[in-house]
This record gives structure tokens, C-alpha cells and sequence, in this order.
């Protein structure tokens, strides 16, 4: 095998203000299943993430919830590491870009800079919001596009006709905060000169550090020509001050991939057997790779390698893009149920179904991937579940009740074995180069193979004869063989499964080198299922359950620790034209039924004194249909109508919520009829 090396492994780190979706897990599994096979392999590989928790989005927000930043960023990150463990992304450290490490890396990296005579400083006009009194990103500026003239488009693109531009732009702009027409206002601002470091980022962009598709856009950007980058914020901002300032602030861009740097010096701090230089000094032997969605290609292939040359640090040895995700062919969408938030899949679906879809849709390019929950459905149910896991299913009943678990001393069709041995050398290059979809299209074709022995020798007519005893405790044991060289070459994809088998065959943890060695003469457990199929209604619950999300998406992280001292209420007021507007009314409910394939939702029929309506309420978990037929209750009589995958949902019924998920009735008083306005 080869020598060991020493790696280190990130992938971008998540902003500190959504919840993990489906975008974000194509890349979490894409670099978690690298890292569990270069582990395997014998590597001191590490993997380090953490949250990017500075900039005006994150302000925002925080602002909108009514809590403090600090607040918000920390729930936000327990929420992001527990959708993480539970889907088997192993971090060796999770960290933050709000930390102190961080910060005395910025300030190095800054000051190196600024004396190398690479910082300058320039007064440029921008869009301000008068009213909340701040500089305006662009994605907070909205008007009609200049092209098309759609109404409410960013100031960035238009989501119509898919125009660009700048926020100058738009006709009619305004602030998406406030509503108030911007100004354009000066302000001084700080500039990385990045053409200072042209010549360096050629080199390095041709220097077989990319793939072939990303060279070739950094090109069309070089031909652009390298523009300064602006790296500072006016206050109000949520990031570190600039030294020397007091109302200026680093743009978030800039300490976000220094927070790499920052989760692994808070590592080496934890960790003896690590040492920071081995990794990050400019005579590093070490290996550093990056994983990162193609829309943030700007940041890392060409400010992210000159920010670090320029500071004396070591530059990456390769980045790797991948393509954007869609879903049943189409950008995700809230409205159509196919933006899968990390919970909303778990609360449906076993991780390790979607770690080997991706693996099976992933290669080393950055074309896009679709998610179709057709094909999803598929490939578990045929490929892992009906060849792989299939392959142990069907030979380990005989072995437990025929021999006592006890595999076969030896075994003839031992060429066999060492053919599904051997493959692992194209397996694991496959896996090292990022070309997953072949590898498991490999390792199928092997799971057919192994099928076919068995269909071949047929030892559920073998033991029907006495004399074949020991012919079918040879095939089954060359089939548990079989499938355990599988096993190691699905481990990196399927850990928790791995686990699931070791302990069925009462092994070590399994490594990439056991291939080439049989399992003979040993005791195995009972069989018990070790991935289940899929139940197409699992998949229908989840797209409701994802529907329903969009209502709650814009509440703060689920996390509620006590560190109230960090968190600010503020109470938002309303005018009264404002509640005027809801139509509140008294309604009776006239019947109530669970919803198949729906795990939280009623069907309720509410008379509203002039008319009846349907509603669908996700209040299931707490209460019986029989008990409510015949309540009164209030419900919001002109919610915009909502099409669900039932029917149509034409109001809404308002319950009390003790926070925790129990629901209590609210009832008029006694007398009270349908159609009364509630003021
Ligand atoms: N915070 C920055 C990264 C800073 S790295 C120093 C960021 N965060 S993000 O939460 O918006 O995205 C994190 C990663 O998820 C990015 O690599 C991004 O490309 C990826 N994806 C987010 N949505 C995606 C899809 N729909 N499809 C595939 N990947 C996508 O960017
Ligand atoms: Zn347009």
C-alpha cells in the first residue's frame, strides 16, 4: 500500500442563519465519504468544518427573531452539528468564524497584506437604506427588472428572465428591509488588490490544482481581468472591526476562509498529535483540500490561494467544485414541497439511502445533479437493498440454522473471491478521484455477480438432500465472503450499516486492506434486516411535511438553551390596519379524519356561517378527530388559499401551543355561532 499521508479536508462552511437542506448534504456526503476512505486506507486525514456566522444577512435575521447575533449563530450551530451527526458527517472539529482564533488569523493575514502594500483604501458610492440607516447588500435591493420589467426582482438577477445586473439597475428600486427608496450614498472602503497577484494565480490556477471545467472559467475571468476586491463593511455590521477602525468592519467573504485555518489551529489546541505548521506553513508536506458548490468558485480559486501566498501561508493542493443540485429536474422550491430541509428527510427516511444515492449520482465533475424521488426509490429498493444487502440475507439463514452460525472451514470457488479482492484496486482509485457513481456501479455489478453464484448453486434445493450439508455451508460462506468485500467497499458510503455488519459477523471495524482475507471458520450472529426498503408513502409524508415547512420557515433555530442573558426580546408592533386585515371568524367543526400518508395532519369540514370549508391542520399529534367534531373554534377566514397534495386547504385554524409541540383548543364562549367576527 502506499506510504501514509497527511491530509487535511474541508468543505464550505454553512451560513450560521438556515437550516442544512438537501444542497448542503450532497457536499457534506460527498467529502465525508472521501475522508472515510482515505481513513480506511491507513491516511491521517481530517476533516474540519465549522459556521460562518458574520455578515448583514446573519444581522438580519438575528434582528428579525428578536435575539442577539451571538444567540442565533450558536443555536443555529448545535442545530447544523446534530442534522450533521445524524447523517453520519464525521468532523473531526466543528467550529465557528465568530472565534477568537479567527480573529487573530484575519487580523495576521490583514496586516501582512497591508504592509506587502496588497490593501488600498478608495471612496465608493453605494445604495443606502434610510430608514434602518444601512448600506444595502445587494440581495436587499428590489425593484423591476431593467429588462423584462417583473415586479420584486433583486438587485442582482432577475428571476424571470434571468437577466443580470447591478442594483443601479432596477427601475423603481427598493429597500427589501424597509420598503424605503434608497439613496446613493459615499462611504470609504477598503480594497485587496488582486491584481497584484496575477501572475501568481495563473501559475497556480494551471498548476493542476483545478479541474479542467473550473480552469477553464477562471480563464474567461482572467480575460475579464482581475478586478480590486472590496473587503470592508460600514457599521451596522456583524463581523470583526478592521484594526484601527471603529465603524468598519472585514466583509464576511474575507473571514470566512480563514475560518478553515481557525477550526483547525482550535483543533491542534485539542489535539496533541497534531501540530499547526506540519499543516498551514509555506514548507507544509501536508495535503489541503477544499470542497465547494460551483457558486463560490470566485472566492476560492482566486481570492481564497492569494490571500494565503500573499500572508506566507500554503496554498491548497486541489479544490474540488461540484455541480448544484436540483430536484425532480428543477431548482429547488419551497411551493412545490422540493425544498427537503436535513430534519424534514430524517424524520421520514434512513440517512444512508441518500448517502448512496449521492454517492451513486456523484462524479469528479461540476455538472449539476438531480434528485428524482422516482430514481431515489429505485436505486435503494433494486440496487442496495435487492443485490447487495440481498446477497446476506439470503445466505446467512443457513449458516445460522443449519451449522450454528458457524461459517465452513474452507471453500472451493476461491478464484471468485480473490476476482472481488482484486477489484478493490479500481475501486478505491474511483473513490481517491472522486468518481463515486462508477465506483458503485462497479461494486453492483460484482453484488450481480455474487447473486448469480448463488442463484447458480441453489442451496435452498441443496440441503434438501443430507449428503450436500457441506456444500451449502461452503456456498453460504462463500456468499457472507462476498458480501463482506462488498461491505468495505460501501463502508465509506454506508457506515452505519458497516457497523451494523460487523457486528452480524463479529469482526473488527473493517479496513480497506481486509479484502484480500476470507472469513473462515468463524461464528456469526443471527441475521437481522440491516437496511430496510422503502415504503413510497415514507417518501409522500416527507414531501407534505416539506410543504408544510414553508410556513415555519421563517422562525429561529429550534435550539432554546438557557443563556438568556445573550438574548434581547424585542417586540415587533403592528399597526391596527395591520390586524384589521385578518379575518378572524367563529367556525364549528362539522368533521374531523387523519389524512393518510400524512403524519401530522386532520381533514377538517368548518362551517363559517355562510359557507363551508375545508381546512388541513397539522394539529394530529394532539388531538382525536372524534373529540373535535362539533367544537367551535376560530379559525382565519381569508388565508390565501393553499393546494396541497390532498386538496385545497381554505383557511386556518388557530390553536395555543405550549412550544413544545402540545396544542390546546381555544373556545369561544358558550353561545358563540358560526360566521361571528372575532375582533
Ligand atoms: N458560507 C458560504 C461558504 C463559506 S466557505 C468559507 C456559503 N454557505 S452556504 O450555506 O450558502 O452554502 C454552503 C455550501 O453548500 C456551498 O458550497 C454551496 O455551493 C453549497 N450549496 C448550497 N446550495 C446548494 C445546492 N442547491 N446544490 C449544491 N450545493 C449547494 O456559501
Ligand atoms: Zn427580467
Amino acid at each position: 500500500m502506499s506510504k501514509k499521508r497527511n491530509i487535511l479536508v474541508t468543505h464550505a462552511l454553512p451560513y450560521a442563519n438556515g437550516s442544512l437542506h438537501f444542497g448542503h448534504l450532497i457536499e457534506s456526503i460527498q467529502t465525508d465519504i472521501w475522508i472515510r476512505f482515505l481513513k480506511m486506507m491507513g491516511h491521517q486525514a481530517i476533516f474540519i468544518c465549522g459556521s460562518d456566522s458574520h455578515g448583514t444577512p446573519i444581522m438580519i435575521q438575528a434582528e428579525k427573531f428578536g435575539i442577539a447575533p451571538e444567540k442565533m449563530i450558536a443555536d443555529m450551530q448545535v442545530e447544523h452539528q446534530k442534522d450533521f451527526a445524524d447523517f453520519g458527517i464525521a468532523f473531526d472539529n466543528y467550529y465557528t468564524t465568530h472565534s477568537e482564533e479567527n480573529r487573530e488569523l484575519v487580523e495576521t493575514i490583514y496586516d501582512r497584506h497591508y504592509k506587502a502594500g496588497n490593501i488600498v483604501k478608495r471612496t465608493i458610492k453605494q445604495l443606502f437604506d434610510p430608514v434602518k440607516n444601512l448600506f444595502l447588500p445587494d440581495r436587499f435591493i428590489k425593484g423591476e427588472c431593467p429588462r423584462c420589467g417583473a415586479k420584486d426582482q433583486y438587485g442582482d438577477s432577475c428571476e424571470v428572465c434571468g437577466a443580470t445586473y447591478v442594483p443601479t439597475d432596477l427601475k423603481n428600486p427598493y429597500s427589501a428591509l424597509s420598503g424605503a427608496k434608497p439613496i446613493e450614498k459615499e462611504s470609504e472602503h477598503y480594497f485587496f488588490k488582486l491584481e497584484n497577484f496575477e501572475k501568481f494565480l495563473r501559475d497556480w490556477t494551471q498548476g493542476g490544482h483545478l479541474q479542467e471545467q473550473v480552469t477553464n472559467k477562471l480563464n474567461e475571468w482572467f480575460e475579464a481581468g482581475l478586478r480590486d476586491w472590496d473587503i470592508s463593511r460600514d457599521a451596522p455590521y456583524f463581523g470583526f472591526l478592521i484594526p484601527g477602525e471603529k465603524e468598519k468592519y472585514f466583509y464576511v467573504w474575507l473571514d470566512a476562509p480563514v475560518g478553515y485555518i481557525a477550526s483547525f489551529k482550535n483543533l491542534c489546541d485539542k489535539r496533541k498529535d497534531i501540530n499547526f505548521d506540519d499543516y498551514w506553513s509555506t514548507i507544509s508536506q501536508a495535503e489541503l483540500y477544499h470542497f465547494i458548490g460551483k457558486d463560490i468558485t470566485y472566492f476560492h480559486a482566486l481570492f481564497w490561494p492569494a490571500l494565503l501566498h500573499g500572508a506566507k501561508f500554503r496554498t491548497p493542493t486541489s479544490i474540488f467544485v461540484h455541480g448544484f443540485l436540483t430536484v425532480d429536474g428543477q431548482k429547488m422550491s419551497k411551493s412545490r414541497g422540493t425544498f427537503i430541509k436535513a430534519r424534514t428527510y430524517l424524520n421520514h427516511l434512513d440517512p444512508e439511502y441518500l448517502r448512496y444515492y449521492f454517492a451513486a449520482k456523484l462524479s469528479n465533475r461540476s455538472e449539476d445533479i438531480d434528485f428524482s424521488f422516482d430514481d431515489f426509490v429505485q436505486r435503494i429498493n433494486a440496487d442496495l437493498v435487492g443485490k447487495f444487502i440481498n446477497i446476506a440475507s439470503r445466505c446467512a439463514s443457513f449458516i445460522t440454522k443449519n451449522f450454528a452460525g458457524q461459517l465452513a472451514k474452507e471453500c472451493k470457488d476461491i478464484p471468485l473471491f480473490y476476482s472481488f479482492s482484486e477489484a478493490g484496486d479500481e475501486i478505491a482509485e474511483k473513490w481517491e478521484k472522486l468518481e463515486y457513481g462508477q465506483a458503485v456501479r462497479h461494486i453492483m455489478a460484482l453484488a450481480d455477480r455474487a447473486n448469480q453464484y448463488i442463484d447458480e448453486k441453489k442451496p435452498w434445493s441443496l440441503i434438501k438432500d443430507p449428503a450436500n450439508t457441506a456444500e451449502v455451508q461452503d456456498v453460504c460462506t462463500m456468499g457472507i465472503n462476498l458480501f463482506r468485500v462488498l461491505m468495505i467497499y460501501l463502508k465509506p458510503v454506508l457506515p452505519m450499516t458497516a457497523e451494523r455488519v460487523e457486528k452480524f459477523l463479529q469482526i473488527k471495524p473493517l479496513n480497506w486492506g481486509d479484502k484480500d482475507n476470507l472469513l473462515l471458520d468463524h461464528r456469526i450472529t443471527e441475521y437481522q434486516p440491516l437496511i430496510n426498503r422503502i415504503d413510497p408513502k415514507q417518501i409522500e409524508a416527507m414531501k407534505m411535511d416539506a410543504q408544510q415547512d414553508i410556513k415555519n420557515s421563517q422562525t429561529p433555530p429550534a435550539v432554546t438553551a438557557n443563556t438568556e442573558a445573550a438574548t434581547v426580546k424585542k417586540t415587533e408592533t403592528i399597526s391596527i390596519d395591520d390586524f384589521a386585515k385578518v379575518d378572524l371568524r367563529i367556525a364549528k367543526i362539522l368533521s374531523a379524519e387523519a389524512v393518510e400518508g400524512a403524519d401530522k395532519l386532520l381533514r377538517l369540514k368548518v362551517d363559517i356561517g355562510n359557507e363551508e370549508r375545508q381546512i388541513f391542520a397539522g394539529i394530529k399529534s394532539s388531538f382525536q378527530p372524534e373529540q373535535l367534531i362539533g367544537k367551535h373554534i376560530v379559525v382565519v377566514a381569508n388565508l390565501a388559499p393553499r393546494k396541497m397534495r390532498f386538496g385545497m386547504s381554505e383557511g386556518m385554524m388557530i390553536v395555543a401551543s405550549d412550544g413544545d409541540g402540545q396544542l390546546f383548543l381555544v373556545e369561544p364562549q358558550a353561545g358563540a355561532k358560526p360566521g361571528m367576527k372575532v375582533k
